[in-house]
């Protein structure tokens, strides 16, 4: 016998605007065709004024408990993995917990941007066995048009708002890849790559405003070889092969990199999940927003085993092998 952290709801939500790439050819000195060419990206949701982290992440979070049959109050955990928070604290995490109506169990925030779904996985499950909670929250929340650049042609068309939740139960298991839930999951970190993606100022000591800055060739170098290497570990920790896949759930942040890692695993794009197209790159959001798609089409059926893999500011980066 084994404690599994089981996967047992997942839902998502996207603000209602729809921002066309035509629609930012009239702010900044860009066309559909290149947008499309380089990132694979056609249209993105942008939060309405009103609409913070934490509604986005609320509505996903209901979503997922619905989905799960389960209640707010039998929540022993809830953590909201954005790069976005609505304040400098309390954490977002907390306001999703209060707008459930709900005043037990825990409460934070994870923080590290694109990864952060895969962290904050990383961070349930392991409260899971230690046997610190029963029940966890995952949500990925993010808002990052509040932190685009709307003049810098290179960023802001690359990204989108939205938000995406799973809820995870602790169950016994075989202890074997054959179990349902998280199989394993592997997260890295290597902060001297800093410059190449953050943001200069925000909520924090350092500053007071802040836009995000990428140096995009040199993240997508580093990410189509950290990824690469985060999924090998998670095959080999498993004792499984890239053919025992039956879906690869990427961050998504440019469909040459999706289709990349998907070429490497021997994948056929039929057996990928890609929203970027639609959603553009929502960083923490990305991997639950396109799982609970891929749910709620029928893709995805019990027993499937899913590939998630992530890579963003920081550098963070990792993976997480999900038997459905
Ligand atoms: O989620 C976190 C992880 N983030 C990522 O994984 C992003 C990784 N990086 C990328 O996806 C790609 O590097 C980008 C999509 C950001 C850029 O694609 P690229 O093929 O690396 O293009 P580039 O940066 O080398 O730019 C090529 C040209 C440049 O012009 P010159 O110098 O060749 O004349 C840019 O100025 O494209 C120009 N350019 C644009 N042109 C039209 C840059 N942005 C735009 C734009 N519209 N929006």
């Amino acid at each position: 016998m084994a404690l599994r952290s089981q996967v047992v709801g997942c839902g998502g939500y996207l603000p209602a605007k729809i921002v066309t790439n035509d629609h930012l050819t009239s702010m900044v000195d860009t066309s559909d065709d290149w947008i499309r060419q380089r990132t694979g990206i056609a249209e993105r949701r942008i939060a309405a004024d009103d609409e913070f982290t934490s509604k986005l992440g609320l509505e996903a979070a209901r979503a997922a408990l619905d989905h799960a049959g389960m209640k707010a109050e039998e929540l022993d955990l809830i953590l909201c993995a954005t790069s976005t928070p609505d304040d400098t604290f309390p954490a977002t995490a907390t306001k999703i917990q209060a707008g459930l109506g709900v005043g037990r169990g825990a409460a934070f925030d994870v923080q590290a941007v694109c990864s952060g779904f895969v962290y904050g996985l990383t961070v349930a499950d392991s409260f899971v066995k230690a046997g610190q909670a029963e029940n966890v929250l995952v949500v990925g929340a993010e808002t990052f048009s509040r932190i685009l650049d709307w003049t810098d042609r290179s960023t802001c068309v690359l990204f989108g708002d939205g938000a995406g939740a799973v809820v995870i139960k602790a169950a016994n298991g075989n202890g074997t890849a054959t179990d349902r839930g998280i199989l394993s999951t592997h997260i890295y970190a290597d902060g001297r790559h800093h410059d190449a993606l953050y943001v200069d100022g925000g909520p924090g000591s350092s500053q007071t405003t802040g836009h995000l800055r990428m140096q995009g060739k040199e993240v997508y170098r580093h990410a189509v070889v950290r990824m690469a290497e985060a999924i090998d570990a998670a095959l080999e920790a498993n004792g499984l092969t890239p053919g025992d896949i039956d879906w690869l759930v990427p961050h998504q942040a440019n469909l040459r990199i999706i289709e990349s890692m998907a070429r490497r695993l021997n994948l056929p794009m039929d057996r990928v999940v890609v929203t970027v197209d639609r959603h553009a790159n929502t960083s923490a959001a990305s991997i639950p927003l396109a799982l609970s798609e891929a749910v709620a089409d029928g893709r995805i059926q019990p027993g499937d085993l899913i590939m998630i893999e992530a890579m963003g500011g920081g550098f963070t980066w990792g993976s997480a092998l999900v038997r459905w």
